[in-house]
Parts: structure tokens; C-alpha cells; sequence
């Protein structure tokens, strides 16, 4: 949900806020921004729709300088226009904002009292005004920390001054932020993938700071302005997770490295010679846990869902899961025995970081199921199980879906086995079956020719269905969700056994819909539902595994066999080809695949 970035420099910056913005699109691609200081005069061009229309703009309106700011957005307040991109400048201040002002209003009535305009309807503009009311009588330190104690709300805030050639204030609450380290430069920008391609030396700043960037020094603050000592983090400078190589889109490219990603996460978490689990330091003690909540948002949430078919097949604890955003607000009763786990792919999710926070200030047990291990939710969890993803730039999760998924049931196992809710040959069967996983996902890729084939009858249809029971269930709401976000068709995940209670008057002749039916203890009842729906008119994509004994193939559209392996495990395969079926849809229809539209990858506003 937006990025921002800043340099400071001895060169001209405009070029490298250029290159990290495209970086940053993927964080929100409605309108651009850029903002430097030259001669002494804060310059600005902005521009609805993509870095590239901004990159047009600049060669028609070049603008110089050693010291800048950028901006991609994701709209919150106004629509996208160039008028509402950021920067927003006064002739004193220019800002970039991630995130929202929740007192915006008030604070715009009192500012066009004492003689403000606005030219925005951003929550934005009230930042640049405030500052520049609070410097006619304050020095520039005072100035911010007037400024962040008026505003409400969530925010990353980079700002440059007119009458400051080599300064840019850094500020976050709630929303990612992260200082840069370069030679005779130093940036400030919303990730780590900002900033590597200038630099590997990174520092994250907490909730609450801000920070005074120069290019030979930076300082940090608390929000009293009380001088703090931070860390310089070292990054891995694997730059090649960060390109799409000879793929078209970053999300085809994520799918095919699963069998890569599953491999190293495994080797992370099994050790193959004593066949045990590599969960070190856990902070608890077995009889201290005696249920778990899971905790995320979107693909997060159904990796959640999986999870607690796992945790209840194999561990005698109690398991319930919820949506962060709902979670945050409601009257939870905060249980001592109970472990909180939150899955994030960015570790920046506002609502999954609130229901965090929320379970820290209660003094529970938090772990944390994240790909960015330096991001918020990884550092402020008491517990972190990184999922070795590399990586994700597509918008539409799809590898850190399987790598949660695989987390989650590595930790079910490690619980269920500590706790003797499982015995030693199921453990080890269970454990060697995942040593398998990987071999399997890259077969499974292969249904690639198959799904190719049927997707244009999803994107012509008015709409469609995904079915499936018990662990095929999470994933039907999976597959719905991926279809919906990439190829803009209405798609709906339901559990099969659902169907009659309501949605089955929505079947019609002709109506896409995919059964999950893996050969599992639903399987026969699955496909009975399926039948159903049959019956009614649909044209049935049947997802099942391979048998040799019993084929199904009556009255079926279409039929695809994945691999078989461990039931647990099918789960993993089935999804494989979902995300084709979502990616070959879009390609189908020509749309932007990594970037789809109203989206954004980290949804770090509520
Ligand atoms: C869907 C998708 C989103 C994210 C959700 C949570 O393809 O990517 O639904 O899963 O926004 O994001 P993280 O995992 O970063 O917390």
C-alpha cells in the first residue's frame, strides 16, 4: 500500500528514485511522484497511472538535484489523479505518505482557518501544512515531533525541506520503514527491495521513531525525540530472487520455483539423518499450551484454515482461526494457555500487526509464520518460523501460500509429536512423506497443458465455483480468490457438503466448476456433491489424484490428476494447478498479471 523512497546524495538523485519506484509498484501502481530540491526550490512531477507514464513525464519535464523523494500510490483518500499523487508540497515542505491520517478531517478544518489551501482531497496534504505552520516557530526537530503527536492514525513519511539541502526526515507508525547505507549517499524507503539495489546495509525503524537522514550520517529518535542507537542489518545479496529471468510475470515464475522453495524450506526444518524437526529455542513448554489460535488475512487466512484441519487430525488441541481484521476489534478473551501464530507473507499487514500487537500488550505466547524476517510482525513476535520463500513480487501470493502451508504443518507435527498426540512411526512416516513434497510439486507443475486448455471457459463464464470438503476445502476458497483477484470473474469457494443449503441455485447450464476431490476419506462424498451440481447443468473441472483402480470420469467436463502422496499432503498438489488456472485466465484475457488492478502487495493500511 504505497511506497515511498528518499536519497540524498552528492550526485543528481532523479534517476535512482526513477529505479526504485519500479521496485515499489508493486506495492501500489495508481499514480506516481517524484520530488527534489533544486537551486534551493522544491520541484515536483506526478502523474496518474504507472512508473513508466512518470518516466515519460520526467523527459518532457526534467528535474534536478541531489536530494529527493518518490512516491508510488495505492489510493486511500481521493481518487488516483495526478492532483492527488504524491509528492505534496508547500514551498517549505514536500511529502510522501504511506498509510492514513485518521483525523485528517478535523485537522484540515483548523488548517483552512487560519488560512491553508488545499489542493488535494488526500489525508496527505494536512502533514505538509502542519509542518510548515509548526517551522514558523519551531526549529525542524520540534517541528516533526508537533507534527507526529497531532496526527492519528497509520504512517511511513518521508519529507524534505526547502531551506535543507542534505536532510530528510524519516517517520513511521504502524507502516514499514527502513534506512539505507550507501557511499556519500543515504536513502530512506519502505523495503529492503528498495533499497538493495543500491545497498545491502539496511536499519529498520520501530514503531514510533523517526529518523534525520543525511548523506554522510543518519540519526534516530523516539517520539519524545530522545536519541536512539539502532543496528545496521547486513541484507543477503542474492539479487537474482529479485528478477524475472526468462519469464514473463514474476507470479508463472514464483509458481515454478515451488518445488525450489518447498526443497529449502525443508531442508531448514528436517534434519535427514536423525529424521527429526530443526524447531529450535521454541520459548514454551508442551503442558504450557493447551490451544492455538491462527491468525491472517487473505491467502494468509486459508493457509490459517489448512492448518487447523492439520492441528486437529494430529493434536489433541484446540484450534480456531480468524480473519486479523476482525480479530483486532472484537472482545477477545485473552487465554495464557493459548499460543497466538499470525501468517504473513510481508510481515507487514496492518491488520494482522494490530492483532499482534494487540495479543503483546495482553502478555500472550505470539509466533509469527513469515517470509520477510525483518519485517514487523517477525520482529515484534516472541517466536519466528520463517518459511525460506525468497522473494514474493507477484501480487498474487502463490509460492508463500505453500511455504505457510508447510510451516504450519511442520509445527503441527513438532507439537503433535512433543505432546504424544502421535507416536514415533507416524511421526517418521509423516516426516519422510514430506522429503517427497517437493519431488511431487514439480510433477504436478506438468498439468500445466491441461489447465491451458480449459481456462477460457472461467473467463467467458458470469461466474463460477470452487468445491471441495474437509482439507480440500481451504483450498477451494484458495483457488476462488486467485481466479477473482487475476481474471476479474466472479469465482466462489464453498465447502461441497454446502452446496444445498443455498448456493446450488446459483448452478446453471454450462457453469464452470472445479471439485476438488482428492482421493481422500471425503472422497466419496465429494463426489457425490459433485454429481449434483452435474445435474444442474454444470461443466465439472474435476482436481483429483492419481489411482489406478478407480477412474472417475462420469459426466465430467474435464479432469486433472495430480500426484499422489501422503493424503495431508495433497493439499499442496491440488493447489498447483488453481494457480495455473488463475494465471492462465488473465493471460487469457491480457491483463496485468503481476499488478492487478485495485490491488497492491503489502496491505500496510486497515
Ligand atoms: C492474495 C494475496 C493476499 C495476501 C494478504 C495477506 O493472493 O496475496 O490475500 O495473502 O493480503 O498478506 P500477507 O501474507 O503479506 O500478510
Amino acid at each position: 500500500m504505497c511506497g515511498i523512497i528518499g536519497i540524498t546524495s552528492t550526485k543528481n538523485v532523479s534517476a535512482s528514485i526513477l529505479n526504485s519506484l519500479r521496485k515499489l509498484e508493486y506495492r501500489g501502481y495508481d499514480s506516481a511522484g517524484i520530488a527534489t530540491l533544486e537551486s534551493g526550490i522544491i520541484k515536483e512531477v506526478k502523474c496518474e497511472g504507472r512508473v513508466d507514464a512518470l518516466e515519460k513525464n520526467l523527459s518532457k519535464q526534467k528535474i534536478d538535484g541531489n536530494i529527493g523523494i518518490g512516491h508510488v500510490r495505492w489510493a486511500t483518500h481521493g481518487v488516483p489523479s495526478t492532483i492527488n499523487a504524491h509528492p505534496h508540497s508547500s514551498d517549505k515542505v514536500s511529502v510522501v505518505h504511506n498509510g492514513i491520517i485518521e483525523n485528517s478531517t478535523i485537522l484540515k478544518k483548523l488548517l483552512i482557518k487560519k488560512g491553508y489551501e488545499f489542493k488535494s482531497q488526500t489525508d496527505t496534504e494536512v502533514i505538509v501544512h502542519l509542518i510548515t505552520d509548526y517551522l514558523k516557530k519551531n526549529n525542524l526537530k520540534n517541528s516533526i515531533i508537533k507534527m507526529l503527536n497531532k496526527v492519528h492514525g497509520s504512517f511511513a513519511l518521508g519529507i524534505i525541506f526547502q531551506d535543507q539541502p542534505d536532510l530528510i526526515v524519516g517517520a513511521r507508525r504502524g507502516s514499514p520503514l527502513a534506512v539505507g547505507y550507501g557511499p556519500n549517499e543515504n536513502y530512506l524507503g519502505s523495503d529492503s527491495y528498495a533499497l538493495k539495489s543500491m545497498t545491502n546495509k539496511v536499519t529498520y525503524l520501530n514503531d514510533s521513531e523517526f529518523c534525520i537522514v543525511k548523506k554522510d550520517g543518519v540519526e534516530f529518535f523516539d517520539e519524545k525525540g530522545n536519541k536512539v542507537n539502532k543496528k545496521v542489518l547486513e541484507l543477503s545479496k542474492n539479487e537474482n530472487q529479485y528478477e524475472k529471468g526468462d519469464y514473463k510475470h514474476f507470479m508463472a515464475k514464483e509458481i515454478d520455483e515451488q518445488p525450489i522453495t518447498i526443497k529449502n524450506c525443508v531442508n531448514e526444518y528436517i534434519n535427514r539423518i536423525s529424521n527429526s524437526l530443526n524447531i529450535y529455542n521454541f520459548p514454551w513448554k508442551d503442558k504450557d499450551i493447551s490451544s492455538i489460535l491462527l491468525i491472517g488475512c487473505g491467502t494468509a487466512y486459508h493457509s490459517c484454515l489448512m492448518a487447523k484441519y492439520w492441528f486437529e487430525q494430529m493434536t489433541t488441541l484446540d484450534v480456531n482461526v480468524d480473519i486479523a481484521s476482525e480479530f483486532r476489534y472484537r472482545k477477545n478473551r485473552f487465554k495464557k494457555d493459548c499460543l497466538y501464530i499470525f501468517v504473513s507473507q510481508s510481515g507487514e499487514t496492518a491488520d494482522t500487526y494490530a492483532a499482534l500487537d494487540l495479543c503483546n500488550k495482553n502478555n500472550v505466547k505470539t509466533c509469527s509464520i513469515v517470509n520477510v524476517v525483518e519485517s514487523s510482525i517477525a520482529r515484534d513476535s516472541k517466536f519466528v518460523l520463517p518459511i525460506h520463500c525468497g522473494p514474493e513480487i507477484g501480487v498474487a501470493s502463490t509460492k508463500a501460500f505453500l511455504g505457510q502451508m508447510l510451516v504450519l504443518y511442520i509445527l503441527c507435527l513438532k507439537l503433535a509429536y512433543a505432546r504424544k498426540d502421535i507416536d514415533k512411526k507416524i511421526f517418521s512416516f509423516k516426516v519422510k512423506s514430506l522429503l517427497e513434497l517437493s519431488k511431487n510439486v514439480k510433477k504436478t507443475l506438468l498439468t500445466e497443458d491441461q489447465i491451458q486448455l480449459v481456462c477460457k471457459s472461467f473467463v467467458d463464464a458470469k461466474g463460477s465455483m470452487f468445491l471441495g470438503r474437509g482439507f480440500s476445502y481451504p483450498i477451494a476458497l484458495e483457488g476462488a480468490l486467485k481466479l477473482k483477484e487475476l481474471a476479474y470473474v466472479h469465482a466462489e469457494g464453498y465447502p461441497a457438503g454446502e452446496m444445498k443449503h443455498g448456493p446450488l441455485a446459483l448452478i446453471e447450464d454450462g457453469m464452470p466448476v472445479v471439485v476438488l476431490a482428492p482421493r481422500d476419506e471425503y472422497f466419496k462424498k465429494t463426489i457425490s456433491n459433485m454429481q449434483e451440481v452435474i445435474a444442474r447443468g454444470a461443466k465439472v473441472l474435476l482436481i483429483t489424484n492419481k489411482n489406478k483402480d478407480e477412474v472417475v470420469h462420469e459426466n465430467i467436463w474435464q479432469s486433472i490428476e495430480v500426484e499422489n502422496i501422503n493424503d495431508d499432503l495433497l493439499p499442496f498438489l491440488i493447489t498447483i494447478p488453481l494457480q495455473k488456472l488463475a494465471y492462465h485466465s488473465a493471460l487469457n484475457k491480457g491483463y496485468d498479471i503481476d499488478k492487478p488492478r485495485n490491488l497492491a502487495k503489502s496491505v500496510t493500511v486497515e
